[in-house]
């Protein structure tokens, strides 16, 4: 396993994560992703230790907070030499006051979580969603507060547009508050609008970017493409109203060089898309999102492929969308050339 620092923090976090998302299988959205039993949970997590990874991610709002539980246990033993990573700030039940960042809800968000995780300190806590009520100076104040009384290490955001982050870290920054070390932001080869505001944020921070739905919420994965429909037993199949859009033909484009590339170089379309990501600037982490053992192992193989200049440019090319305003002077040629030797030098050891 390869290691990356996690942005600025002198923190070495593996560079394949693992996104307990599956665990749980609760509600509307989770009972979709995965119905892993504690036992099974236990034996993929022994997997990805076994592998060398050492961030694990969750949230709070996962399978009502079951993923938490089964992370936190799968873990025990191994608490000390690993990493935690949640999330609050999505609404986790009806009461009133049970979403967003007050002080109230989200000093409340985090005794739970820690209740839940059995453990007495998250190493990355991150914001899920921006939430335009709470006033960022009070929030950067609670955030501080909780890394000085111990109960979280790191801090980070999740979603966030680059005017709501840089203007977090500023209010940070002027009063001398813990900054934020993460951004989990999705990222794949049919969804490069990271690249765009937040990748350049990144590295002008030094934040560590996670990845979250590498493979697209589950369409990267070769299980369909122009002729073969999504399985009606997938999690793409029962929530796909709630996956990063994509337009279908971009996508089709993409799964054909992908599957191109994967024959060549005799490994799959999950393992060549994961791949891609590993050598991207800024990107700390990538998190694996897998239901059971076997496509964790495949994907935890995403690790050992070596692709040629010209098959990761054939990536690069078919998943290369022309950006909006005012981002496209990045696209020429000499601005381009410039701002890659800036990001390249960043986040690998
Ligand atoms: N911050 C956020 O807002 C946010 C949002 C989403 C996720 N996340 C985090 O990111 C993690 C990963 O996200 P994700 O699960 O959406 O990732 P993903 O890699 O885009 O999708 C994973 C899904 O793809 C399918 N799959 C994965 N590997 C496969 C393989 N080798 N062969 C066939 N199918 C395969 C499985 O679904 P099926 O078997 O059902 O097809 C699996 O559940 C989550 O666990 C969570 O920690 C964060």
């Amino acid at each position: 396993m390869k290691y990356k620092f996690l942005g600025h923090s002198g923190l070495k976090v593996s560079q394949l994560g693992f996104g307990a998302g599956t665990f749980g299988g609760q509600g509307e959205i989770f009972a979709a992703w995965g119905q892993a039993s504690q036992a099974e949970a236990n034996t993929m997590i022994q997997l990805c230790l076994d592998a060398g990874i050492n961030y694990f991610d969750t949230a709070d709002v996962y399978s009502h907070g079951e993923s938490e539980r089964m992370l936190g246990k799968a873990l025990v033993s191994e608490r000390q030499n690993n990493i935690i990573s949640t999330k609050v700030g999505i609404r986790t039940t009806d009461h009133i006051n049970d979403a967003g960042f007050s002080r109230n809800y989200l000093t409340s968000a985090v005794e739970q979580s820690l209740k839940r995780l059995g453990t007495d300190y998250i190493d990355v806590l991150q914001l899920h969603q921006f939430d335009s009520f709470t006033a960022l100076a009070q929030l950067m104040k609670s955030l501080d507060e909780l890394v000085r009384s111990g109960k979280v290490r790191y801090i980070g955001v999740s979603n966030f547009s680059g005017w709501q982050l840089m203007k977090a870290q500023a209010i940070a920054e002027q009063y001398g508050y813990e900054k934020f070390t993460v951004n989990q932001v999705y990222y794949s080869l049919i969804g490069r609008d990271y690249e765009w505001e937040l990748m350049p944020l990144n590295h002008d921070q030094q934040i560590g970017a996670v990845v979250w739905s590498p493979l697209g919420w589950g369409r990267l994965t070769g299980k369909f493409d122009r002729t073969h429909p999504i399985p009606a037993h997938s999690r793409l199949h029962d929530t796909a109203q709630f996956a990063p859009p994509v337009n279908e033909e971009h996508l089709y484009q993409v799964i054909d060089v992908l599957r191109d590339i994967a024959d060549e170089a005799g490994f799959s379309i999950p393992q060549i898309a994961l791949h891609w990501l590993l050598q991207r600037p800024t990107v700390s982490s990538v998190l694996i999102g897998a239901r059971n053992q076997a496509q964790l192992q495949e994907n935890l193989m995403a690790q050992d492929i070596h692709l040629s200049d010209q098959q990761i440019e054939k990536l690069n090319q078919v998943s290369a969308v022309y950006p909006p305003y005012p981002y496209y002077p990045y696209w020429n040629g000499q601005f381009t050339e410039r701002f890659n030797e800036l990001v390249t030098s960043q986040f690998t050891q």
